[in-house]
């Protein structure tokens, strides 16, 4: 498959690209001295190593298992690089890319990621039934109190774009990427920070409401305005996305 062979020359490139920024001096480029030729090394140079499956500059596609990185909260985006690197979600390159960087690099990795405010593609065409329409609208904006579920824009946000500081957007990926992380999250496969809030939602969700809601969010538009709200003054469940401590 052309992808992977593109994903295997990402993951070599990325031995070099990401491993020499792992020095005391993470994001300089090395002093001209040492490198009489000047050889530009900037982050953003250092990050095309993500674009083969990220897509440009992080944007993915609405198609297709990748997911969109760019625009994302900071904050979130960092605890998906710990995630990844002390395995915590297992999907194996990403595990290689990320486990000899420091905390401080991912750090620098996920602000770069986050500040980036690029147009999101159209969204997914998804031909299902008015009744999983129906579902799937319940479960994203209403919730099913029979259940004990909350709506996901509870924590996701009014418009499912987000909530600061570490509450990711719904919207702009695709079915198979929501389906596949609802799925891990209920088998164990996928774990967030305690209280994994996520974990105790998708042990509600079955197989349909998984469908019905991942077929939601994927084919809805994005808002005008894309980026992650601020926190409510009463966060339903704060704990859930708490900032980091240490
Ligand atoms: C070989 C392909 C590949 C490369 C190269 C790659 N990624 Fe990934 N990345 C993935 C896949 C696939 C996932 C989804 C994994 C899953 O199912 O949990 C992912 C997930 C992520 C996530 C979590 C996204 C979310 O919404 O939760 C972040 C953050 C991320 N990658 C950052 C990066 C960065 C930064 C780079 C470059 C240093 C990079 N990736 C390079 C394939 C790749
Ligand atoms: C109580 C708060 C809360 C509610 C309600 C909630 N979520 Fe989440 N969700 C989170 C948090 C926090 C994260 C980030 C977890 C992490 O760090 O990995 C998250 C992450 C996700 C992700 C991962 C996104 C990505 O880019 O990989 C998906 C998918 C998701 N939630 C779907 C849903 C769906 C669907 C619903 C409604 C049925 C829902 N969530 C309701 C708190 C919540």
């Amino acid at each position: 498959m052309q992808m992977k062979a593109k994903a295997a020359v990402a993951i070599g490139a990325l031995g070099w690209m990401l491993a020499a920024n792992s020095s005391a001096q993470p994001l300089r480029a090395t002093t001209a001295a040492t490198h009489p030729q000047k050889v530009e090394d900037s982050l953003a140079q250092r990050l095309q190593a993500c674009t083969p499956c990220h897509g440009q500059e992080g944007v993915a596609t609405a198609h297709g298992y990748f997911p969109r990185i760019a625009g994302k909260p900071a904050g979130y985006l960092f605890e998906q690089l710990l995630h990844f690197k002390e395995g915590r979600r297992g999907h194996t390159a990403m595990r290689h890319m990320v486990q000899p960087l420091s905390a401080a690099y991912l750090h620098e990795i996920a602000g770069h990621f986050a500040a980036l405010d690029l147009p999101y593609p159209p969204p997914e065409r998804i031909d299902v039934s008015d009744a999983v329409k129906q579902r799937g609208r319940q479960l994203a904006l209403e919730g099913d109190t029979h259940k004990q579920l909350p709506a996901c824009i509870a924590c996701h946000g009014q418009r499912l774009t987000g909530m600061l500081p570490a509450t990711p957007g719904l919207l702009g990926l695709s079915k198979d990427y929501l389906t596949a992380q609802l799925g891990a999250w209920r088998n164990g496969l996928r774990k967030a920070r305690e209280p994994d809030c996520m974990r105790h939602i998708s042990m509600r969700l079955d197989d349909a409401d998984i469908h019905a809601v991942s077929a939601y969010l994927a084919s809805q538009a994005l808002p005008a305005i894309t980026k992650a709200v601020a926190a409510g003054p009463t966060p339903k469940e704060p704990a859930c996305a708490a900032p980091r401590t240490t």
